[in-house]
């Protein structure tokens, strides 16, 4: 059997054209550190995938193999819109591979570097369908532990009331949850540290609030142009989660209402307990105090997170009338009612 091809190590175009398993490899589209994506042709259904093939240094880590079987296969079991459909996860020549829906676009990573802070309205569309994503998974006990802008694919929406459609990848695949110090010991490239919980950082248990700790480093990023904590070094910024104030939202973006401070303040708390319960009540709270008038009777237009268009100062909106067929139907009260 030939040696596993160095994914990580090798040049990009290493493995293209060569054959993994039943795909075909076309081109590389993204790595990270501990993992290679590449466009594939799925030989067997001739379709297009995303075909990411983990480190070989992954696969020869028991307690990593033992997590990735087991967090795939819960993964590729939740049916949902928002998280990256996982067709098979696998093992060839001593590497760990998976195949998934291939995601047209660019990562959220990607899209910050280039447009910079994100308009209100964007944001919250994008927290909404993350938030909604991690809940789902919650619900099958399965904590991401990763949600970082990288992990979050942006794909065209369907429509111009829903401009993106957005995916989460990658759950249970990071290395710094099995041992956050396993890279000063090991020097290995471990990723960003700027979305990271500070129970994940002090190795207590994690459960899904530790994805909205993240969800909500991200959700500032999204608005701020960068992540809440910036530090010169990996040690200040692991001090920093653990024990800094998140600085407010506002300083970054004097345009938002006052009121999203307190609701960051509350998603990036420092213990579990004293945060939002879920990644869906933290970003109803967000969009609702975004698009608030301010506190000092409407100097802050509303920036409609929400959706709703910005209105001049000290304006407030009227609430929209339903459409006819949304109103309510008394019996009685509607010709077509006679069924
Ligand atoms: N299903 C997918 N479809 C399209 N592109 C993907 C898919 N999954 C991952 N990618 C791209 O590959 C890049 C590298 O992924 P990864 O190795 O997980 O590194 P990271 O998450 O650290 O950026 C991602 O940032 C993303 O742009
Ligand atoms: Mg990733």
């Amino acid at each position: 059997m030939p040696p596993a091809p160095d994914v990580t190590g090798g040049r990009p175009s290493d493995l293209v054209g060569r054959r993994v398993a039943d795909y075909l490899v076309e081109r590389e589209i993204g790595r990270g550190g501990m993992a290679v994506v590449y466009r594939a042709r799925d030989l067997r259904l001739d379709r297009t995938v995303a075909l990411k093939l983990l480190a070989p240094e992954l696969a020869r880590n028991d307690t990593f193999r033992r997590r990735f079987t087991h967090e795939s296969r819960v993964a590729a079991s939740i049916d949902h819109p928002h998280i990256v459909p996982v067709f098979e996860a696998g093992e060839t020549d001593g590497l760990l591979y998976i195949a998934m829906r291939y995601v047209p676009g660019q990562d959220l990573r990607v899209m910050l570097d280039r447009k910079g802070p994100l308009p209100a309205p964007t944001a919250g569309r994008i927290a909404a369908q993350v938030a909604s994503a991690l809940d789902a998974a919650h619900a099958h006990d399965l904590v991401h532990r990763d949600v970082k802008p990288g992990n979050i694919l942006v794909a065209e929406g369907t429509d111009s009331d829903h401009p993106e459609h957005v995916y989460l990848t990658d759950f249970g695949l990071t290395k710094k949850s099995l041992s956050l110090t396993g890279f000063t010991t090991v020097g290995q490239f471990v990723g960003t540290l700027d979305y990271v919980a500070p129970e994940q950082i002090s190795g207590r248990p994690v459960d899904g609030r530790c994805d909205v700790y993240s969800l909500g480093c991200v959700v500032f990023e999204t608005l701020a142009g960068g992540p809440p904590f910036r530090r010169d070094d990996d040690m200040a910024l692991l001090w920093a989660h653990q024990f800094d104030p998140a600085p407010p939202l506002t300083v970054h973006r004097p345009d938002l209402p006052a009121g999203v401070d307190a609701v960051m303040a509350k998603a990036l708390a420092k213990s579990p307990e004293d945060r939002y319960g879920s990644c869906g009540e933290f970003v109803a709270a967000l969009r609702a105090a975004a698009s608030a008038a301010g506190a000092d009777g409407g100097s802050h237009r509303a920036t409609g997170v929400a959706g709703r268009g910005a209105l001049p100062p000290g304006e407030a909106a009227p609430p929209p009338q339903p459409p006819r067929w949304a109103l309510p139907v008394y019996p009685g009260s509607s010709p077509a009612d006679g069924h």
